[in-house]
């Protein structure tokens, strides 16, 4: 092969690696329009931060890969009942959803400001 030739074949493996990156990366844009036409909000809150029952989780602000996980797993329930989340109501939310929306939704939501947790990092927590 010649200096050219492997220059080029370099190039290309360069191009499908940013593809493939490209297609992994969370949207969160498209995050935010998926949860708004999924009706996220009727319980989870307006913010995704105030659940309308205390049952509810507050999902807004929670670790992106969490969300991503947990979204992953009302969906696995039925090929993998061990490791699935078995419940009703989010099986449901989330059955439409590819992969990929899962990931831009877990983006965006984890984007969100969260009431749970304000980390202080001024305060030295050693005694
Ligand atoms: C009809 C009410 C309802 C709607 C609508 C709804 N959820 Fe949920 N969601 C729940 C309930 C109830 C749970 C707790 C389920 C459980 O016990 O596992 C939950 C749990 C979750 C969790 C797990 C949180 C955690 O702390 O583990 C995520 C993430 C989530 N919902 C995201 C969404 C998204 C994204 C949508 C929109 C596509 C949505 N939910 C729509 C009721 C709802």
């Amino acid at each position: 092969m010649n200096h050219k030739l492997a220059r080029l074949s370099l190039l290309g493996v360069a191009a499908a690696l940013a593809g493939l990156s490209a297609a992994h990366a969370a949207d969160v844009q498209k995050g935010a329009e998926l949860v708004k036409e999924g009706g996220c909000i009727a319980c989870h809150g307006a913010g995704l931060d105030k659940p309308l029952a205390p049952t509810y989780p507050i999902i807004a602000g929670q670790p992106e890969s969490y969300l991503f996980h947990a979204l992953q797993q009302y969906q696995a329930k039925h090929q993998t009942p061990l490791y699935g989340r078995d419940n009703a109501i989010m099986a449901g939310m989330v059955a439409r959803f590819n992969t990929q929306d899962l990931h831009d939704i877990a983006a965006y939501v984890a984007s969100l400001k969260t009431p749970l947790y304000e980390p202080d990092m001024a305060r030295d927590p050693r005694p």
